[in-house]
């Protein structure tokens, strides 16, 4: 009679992993208008079972108006003071997964709240991804300029070396959604309970030496 062999135990969800390590710290989204901070970040909450939340949705309910109104009645200067606030508040109402605007991370004091308080990603897209998808939408006050391209690249060149603070990065390109929710997901593991895929391959390897 042949004996089963004993079933290695089975590891635990990297979902469920993902949430205990969290506690009541956020993920939050960083990155370029049209890296999928919003599309990426729904399916990510989804997949957590946490909370979406979009910063510039809240900011448009707190005002009473939408991004380009405020932008033309208020002025630059005034939209990032009341994301700030803004972003300070959800960030106190965590766990959840937020997408923020892509301006929302240059500032130093968001930034430092976000250390504090939840686990940041940098959806990372390249420009022409990023006109690729915006190119059709008029939403943005800041690419409504003659030069769009021109733009854009000004904004990745400042913006990309902050970007780069954000405690992972995940490349955001053309391909299914739920590739780059996995990516995130797999990241999120190895930082909060460094246990990703690749240290699982090395225990495989050294159980079976
Ligand atoms: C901005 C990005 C927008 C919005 C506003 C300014 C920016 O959000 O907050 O138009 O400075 O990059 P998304 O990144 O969600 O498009």
């Amino acid at each position: 009679m042949s004996e089963t062999a004993p079933q290695a135990p089975a590891s635990a969800p990297p979902e469920a992993d993902i949430a205990a390590a969290l506690g009541a710290r956020s993920i939050v989204l960083v990155g370029m208008m049209g890296a999928g901070k919003s599309t990426i970040g729904r399916r990510l909450a989804a997949r957590l079972h946490l909370p979406f939340v979009d910063a510039d949705t809240e900011i448009e309910a707190a005002a009473g108006m939408k991004i380009p109104e405020i932008f033309e009645l208020h002025g630059e200067p005034h939209f990032r003071d009341g994301e700030a606030r803004v972003i300070a508040r959800l960030l106190e109402g965590g766990p959840a997964v937020l997408a923020t605007g892509g301006g929302s991370f240059m500032r130093e004091e968001t930034r430092q709240r976000i250390k504090a308080k939840a686990v940041s990603i940098w959806l990372r897209a390249d420009a022409e991804v990023i006109m690729r998808r915006v190119r059709r939408r008029s939403d943005r006050p800041l690419l409504q300029t003659a030069d769009p391209e021109g733009t854009v690249a000004r904004l990745l060149s400042e913006r990309e070396p902050v970007y780069q603070n954000a405690d992972l990065t995940i490349s955001s390109r053309d391909v299914p959604h739920d590739k780059i929710v996995e990516e995130c997901i797999e990241a999120l593991r190895s930082h909060l309970c460094g246990t990703g895929a690749a240290q699982e391959q090395s225990d495989v390897v050294s159980a079976s030496r």
